[in-house]
């Protein structure tokens, strides 16, 4: 059986540029409820009766969608999943009871980087919008500006990557996610990683935590 993997931390912490590396690595699918929900950000949820009647509306103000779009997401992801890396799910403690009800996990990884870095990463993070790669214009930048070094595709910045956004979504996680980290912490499947290294150091760890774990 493929490994079950979950990585957590902030915005900018690395998940997805980690979780690049899990895929390529391991064979696992990428569940990533932030690009499921960025390709579906005008989808009618008014039915639901919450606050807002799309998952745009909470993402573009830095907040968490509500549990009950998010964890239909997930679920209908595992259960198509042949092993997997888990990001940027479970948010808040809610959430990672209802994990704990769908899958077991082999790993929790944790990406442990300072808040003054994550906002520099965010702000300055581009996005392929063909094929998804992620670059930074100062730490990993493409080699022709604008233009994804994998595919050729345009490159653009993320709605919610504002120095003003960026910041209320570190402080949502603060708020909602950090207690999910000393969730996993306390059940003891959590693997701390310094994630303050360049993207090729992190990975060397990150490798050796899921070779060791599951
Ligand atoms: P989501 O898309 O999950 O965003 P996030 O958690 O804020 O995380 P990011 O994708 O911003 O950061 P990352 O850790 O993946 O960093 P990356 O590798 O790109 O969620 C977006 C929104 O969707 C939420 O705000 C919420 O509204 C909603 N949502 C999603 N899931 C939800 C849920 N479960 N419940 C409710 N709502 C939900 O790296 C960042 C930058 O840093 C890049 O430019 C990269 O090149 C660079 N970088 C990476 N590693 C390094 C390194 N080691 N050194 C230098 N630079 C690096
Ligand atoms: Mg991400």
């Amino acid at each position: 059986m493929n490994p079950h993997i979950l990585i957590l931390g902030a915005p900018g912490a690395g998940k997805g540029t980690q979780s690049d590396n899990i895929v390529e690595e391991f064979g696992v699918e990428h569940v990533t409820t932030g690009d499921a929900l960025r390709a579906n950000k005008g989808m009618d949820i008014s039915h639901l009766g919450l606050e807002y009647d799309t998952p745009g509306e909470y993402m573009d103000r830095g907040e968490l969608v509500p549990d009950e779009v998010v964890d239909e997401i997930v679920e209908t992801a595992l259960d198509e999943a042949d092993g997997y890396v888990l990001d940027g799910y479970p948010r808040n403690l809610a959430q990672a009871e209802t994990l704990a009800s769908m899958t077991d996990l082999d790993v929790a990884l944790y990406l442990d980087v300072d808040e003054d870095v994550l906002v520099e990463r965010l702000t300055g993070r581009r996005v392929c919008e063909e094929c998804g790669a992620t670059y930074h214009v100062e730490f990993s930048p493409p080699e022709e500006e604008g233009v994804c070094d994998r595919c050729g595709g345009d490159l653009y910045q993320r709605e919610d990557d504002t120095e003003e956004t960026a910041r209320e979504r570190i402080r949502v996680y603060e708020e909602n996610t950090a207690p999910v980290v000393e969730f996993y912490d306390e059940r003891g499947d959590l693997v701390r990683i310094d994630g303050e290294g360049s993207p090729d150091e992190v990975w060397a760890d990150v490798k050796d935590a899921i070779e060791s774990n599951a």
